[in-house]
């Protein structure tokens, strides 16, 4: 981000207080409210957590310490026993939640399904005991593959109730990604479908499977559940593969759920950093529960009636948190959606919120910008007076698309939570919470209660003034992930020892650039790591880089983010060949496809500027800050003393 936008956006004057209808019926009514929340969490974190656990969440035994803090290794409610499925399901089965509709599920072709709570817990512990009999036992790894239908749901939670550990793989990663994580979690099943709907098309992800298993590259995987979707032919391997229509025509509807330690692993989602191997991020079960829980009813204000929609896909940790576990566990109606906007119907999400009266949306600002573009005559050809709460996530949000999202679809009464969190933090951090603190366009304003958030130097020492730094979270939550799937090192490495203030304190930091303001709001400015967010998806500039250079023709690869007006960034990469080849539109395309096919569609480069070198450093290091200032089509400026070869950085200006 330019200096100039870093100071405007800190000059923005506007200030927009919460509603005082909304305010009233909020779960957090006023600053104060907010403010003694806070305090209270600060001074006496273990008591807050503590109480909550207790009030919020069902539990078969009662922890004996709420933290044990072994920077940076944290155990949350220790020796508790609680499983987050019987808190999902169970517990609300003897209310008058029973026969609330706990999921509503709306299909791209316009088929829908909804469940209720005992319908889905039924679902779900016929599906625990059909994996039980495939042989998965707890702590067994189950991978889930799978499109935006409710039986993703249905797996995660049936995982979680027989203490297996899910790995959910976004449907639009490759064959070849896919492989990589279920070896790397080790994963016993793998849930997929057939196939999903999305942009008009059929996705084939039981082929993806295949593919991802052939020739024994996944040895671990000995079975697969396949759930009918799309009903197109696919290969079923005999004695691998069966149908889930199949299994749970005998599966027992009777599947009580396992008590689980509060430190047992729930689940592992897999992440982009800056090396090239995805990380394996891991999140356990009760400190999870709780956050998930809690933030989920303080942010998104709760309340009986409400619908809520996150246009996120399972894959992510927003749809973790923020479709399945968080809503659940408080008894709310999620809806899911498998479409996407597409040329046959740009205004769907539009149908779907008049359909079923939506009242809470949680979108990503890319979503938001591509909609503005679209047109507003979309949004005001329905009916959208439903909603009374907006919500962002996934990447900073500009303040025109807030504008925009707070006029057109907020139809300037609904509050937005611009909510700044990450895959490691397992729940929202910072965020208003919506009737009580006033919003500023761009700013995600304020931590939530019990998180001590920071903007800091590289010595790890509190930035005063505005001029920005690192943002860090200085004491342990209940959702923060606990550690790398079989990579404690970098874990430590990573996320706690990459700043080391002189006092020896753990920060954590996961690789944002951030602002506060003098009323102590924080701007979040993006990642300052080699990590690009492309239309709000997470990606790793080495692991794109790693793929181009698996293709016989590259010999390097240099990939940065360039500033795009819909998707925030666009992914261009600069690429030295092999002597063999030479360079052509058709080997751009070809070799645009490999990084498909390696990682999946999202990773696609927008560009691929081929060159004769790199611009290195004399120590051998690419200089990316000069590649991101030619692929933004902008004047070199600041230091190029330290460049090797001069030359090469004129050759990359004309156009090589
Ligand atoms: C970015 C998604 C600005 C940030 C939940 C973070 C944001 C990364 C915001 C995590 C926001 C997320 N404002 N930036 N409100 N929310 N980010 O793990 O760079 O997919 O580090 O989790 O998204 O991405 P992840």
């Amino acid at each position: 981000m330019s200096q100039d936008t870093i100071e405007s956006i800190l000059q923005e004057k506007r200030l927009f207080q919460p509603p005082a209808e909304f305010s009233e019926k909020a779960q957090i009514k006023s600053l104060e409210e907010y403010k003694q929340l806070y305090d209270r969490a600060k001074a006496d974190p273990q008591a807050f957590w503590g109480e909550l656990a207790e009030k919020e969440l069902h539990w078969f035994q009662k922890w004996d310490t709420v933290l044990d803090w072994q920077p940076p290794f944290a155990k949350w409610f220790v020796n508790g026993k609680i499983n987050i499925s019987y808190n999902c399901l169970d517990r609300h089965l003897t209310t008058w939640r029973k026969n609330k509709a706990a999921l509503i599920w709306e299909g791209e072709p316009g088929d829908s399904r909804t469940l209720t709570y005992s319908q889905l817990h039924r679902e779900v512990c016929q599906m625990a005991n059909a994996i039980k009999k495939l042989g998965v036992q707890k702590g067994d790894r189950v991978g889930i593959y799978m499109p935006m239908i409710p039986e993703a749901a249905i797996a995660m939670l049936a995982c979680a109730r027989i203490g297996a550990i899910h790995s959910v793989v976004f449907g639009g990663f490759s064959a070849e990604a896919l492989r990589d994580r279920l070896n790397d979690g080790q994963a016993k099943l793998v849930i997929t479908a057939d196939g999903g709907f999305r942009k008009d098309a059929i996705v084939g992800l039981k082929e993806q499977v295949d593919k991802a298993l052939a020739n024994g590259a996944a040895p671990s995987v000995t079975d697969v559940l396949v759930i009918q979707r799309t009903k197109q032919q696919i290969h079923m391997e005999a004695g691998r593969d069966r149908w889930w229509h199949d299994l749970q025509k005998e599966a027992s509807a009777d599947c009580p759920a396992e008590p689980m330690d509060s430190e047992d692993m729930l689940f592992i989602l897999y992440t982009s950093g800056s090396t090239g191997k995805p990380k394996g991020v891991v999140h356990t079960t009760g400190g999870y529960n709780l956050y998930s829980h809690i933030t989920t009813k303080w942010i998104f204000d709760l309340q009986d009636t409400d619908v809520y929609w996150c246009t996120a896909d399972v894959g992510w940790i927003t749809g973790h948190s923020y479709i399945v576990y968080g809503h659940l566990s408080n008894g709310a109606t999620t809806l899911m959606y498998e479409g996407a906007p597409r040329n046959s119907n740009p205004g769907c999400f539009w149908d779907v919120i008049e359909k079923y009266g939506v009242n809470i949306f949680y979108t990503a600002p890319t979503a938001i910008r591509s909609f503005m573009k679209m047109g507003e005559h979309h949004p005001k050809a329905r009916n959208l007076s439903s909603l009374r709460l907006l919500g962002t996530v996934g990447e900073p949000i500009n303040p025109e698309a807030w504008m925009w999202y707070h006029r057109i679809i907020g139809n300037s009464k609904c509050p937005i939570v611009d909510t700044w969190w990450q895959t490691e933090t397992g729940g929202i951090m910072i965020t208003p919470l919506p009737g009580a603190i006033a919003t500023k366009p761009g700013s995600a304003t304020l931590p939530f209660p019990g998180i001590v958030a920071d903007v800091v130097d590289q010595d790890g020492a509190t930035v005063t003034n505005e001029s920005g730094g690192y943002l860090v979270i200085k004491h342990p939550w209940p959702g923060m992930m606990r550690t790398l799937y079989g990579d404690p090192d970098r874990f430590r490495r990573t996320y706690w020892e990459y700043l080391r203030p002189k006092n020896g304190d753990y920060l954590y930091f996961a690789g944002d650039g951030a602002h506060k303001d003098k009323d102590g709001y924080f701007w979040v400015m993006g990642r300052v790591d080699d990590v690009i967010s492309v239309a709000g998806h997470r990606l790793g500039t080495m692991e794109i880089e790693s793929a181009l250079v698996s293709h016989p023709a590259v010999a390097e690869a240099a990939v940065v983010g360039k500033p795009d007006e819909i998707k925030g960034e666009e992914i261009v990469a600069f690429v030295t060949l092999d002597s063999a080849y030479t360079s052509s539109p058709q080997l751009e395309k070809e070799l645009k496809q490999h990084v498909v096919s390696e990682i999946g569609a999202i990773a696609r480069p927008g560009e691929i500027r081929f060159t004769d070198a790199l611009p290195k450093t004399r120590s051998g290091k690419i200089m990316r800050r000069l590649l991101r200032s030619l692929a933004a089509g902008q004047e070199v400026t600041g230091d190029t003393s330290t460049l090797e070869d001069r030359t090469v950085l004129d050759k990359l200006r004309g156009g090589a």
